[in-house]
């Protein structure tokens, strides 16, 4: 659904050295993307064990992998609170998840004894860097992402999280080995996944009082975003992906 997204994330688990043989836990995964890519990158050799809070993502995370005919091993677990059977694992991996903790540096610390000696740690955050100023001439655009970030910070999240990932890692007493950071563009030739995701949100952002139902106008979203990116003829800052991998 996110192409761009996932193509950052596989660059920056290879580049950290994610490789075949190696066992990988994946912290906070969702329906199961990152799980899938270090699954293809271990190979039969190693070994994926992804965990999160929401029992319907890892439903959805455990069908994906059954389709694809991988082997990875789902677990219903809090970050801040691992059982301590779960191991030790030469890489953990997370995406997007540290941004909605209450204190990220102790998720963090939370993780560290699952990590083995020179592990790496890495990590995948947004930033929403008032991206904004990349679409000006794109104010649907600009308004849409503002009512996912409005609705992401009513809910606790860490809006800036990506740029305070380095610190974090420093802080936990790791060495960093890579540090990057990409603005995700969308164009109108190449689409957007950015309709799908309002409305995957809208129920949060409408209960939060961030845009009524009637304002968001879900169904013709999709063609007014479109109309948008042809006219203004400019790419759009979809999400400035903040990558970090730092070693025990
Ligand atoms: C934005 S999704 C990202 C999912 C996945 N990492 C990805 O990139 O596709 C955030 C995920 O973090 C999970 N999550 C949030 N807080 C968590 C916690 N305390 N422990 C475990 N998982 C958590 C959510 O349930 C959700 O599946």
């Amino acid at each position: 659904m996110n192409k761009l997204r996932d193509e950052f994330t596989i660059r920056l688990l290879t580049d950290s050295g994610i490789e075949k043989g190696m066992t990988v836990l994946d912290a906070g995964c969702g329906s199961g993307d990152l799980s899938v890519m270090a699954s293809e990158l271990v190979g039969d050799e190693g070994e994926v064990v992804g965990f999160d809070i929401s029992e319907n993502a890892l439903a959805m995370a455990r069908n994906r992998i059954e389709e694809k005919g991988l082997s990875v091993k789902f677990i219903l677990a809090d970050i801040n609170e691992l059982p301590e059977d779960i191991g030790t694992f030469d890489a953990i991996v997370g995406r997007r998840v540290l941004m909605y903790q209450r204190d990220a540096a102790q998720s963090i610390d939370s993780l560290l004894p699952h990590l083995t000696t020179n592990g790496k740690m890495i990590f995948q955050e947004s930033d929403c860097m008032e991206a904004s100023f990349c679409a000006q001439s794109m104010p649907l655009h600009t308004k849409v992402l503002a009512w996912m970030w409005d609705t992401v910070a009513k809910e606790g999240g860490n809006i800036h999280i990506g740029r305070q990932l380095y610190s974090l890692m420093k802080n936990a007493k790791l060495k960093i080995s890579q540090m990057r950071a990409e603005a995700i563009l969308h164009t109108y030739e190449s689409g957007s996944d950015f309709a799908w995701a309002a409305k995957m949100m809208a129920p949060r952002m409408i209960s939060h009082g961030v845009v009524s139902a009637e304002e968001m106008d879900v169904e013709t979203l999709e063609d007014r975003l479109q109309s948008e990116r042809r006219e203004s003829d400019t790419p759009f800052i979809r999400d400035m992906a903040f990558g970090v991998c730092a070693e025990k």
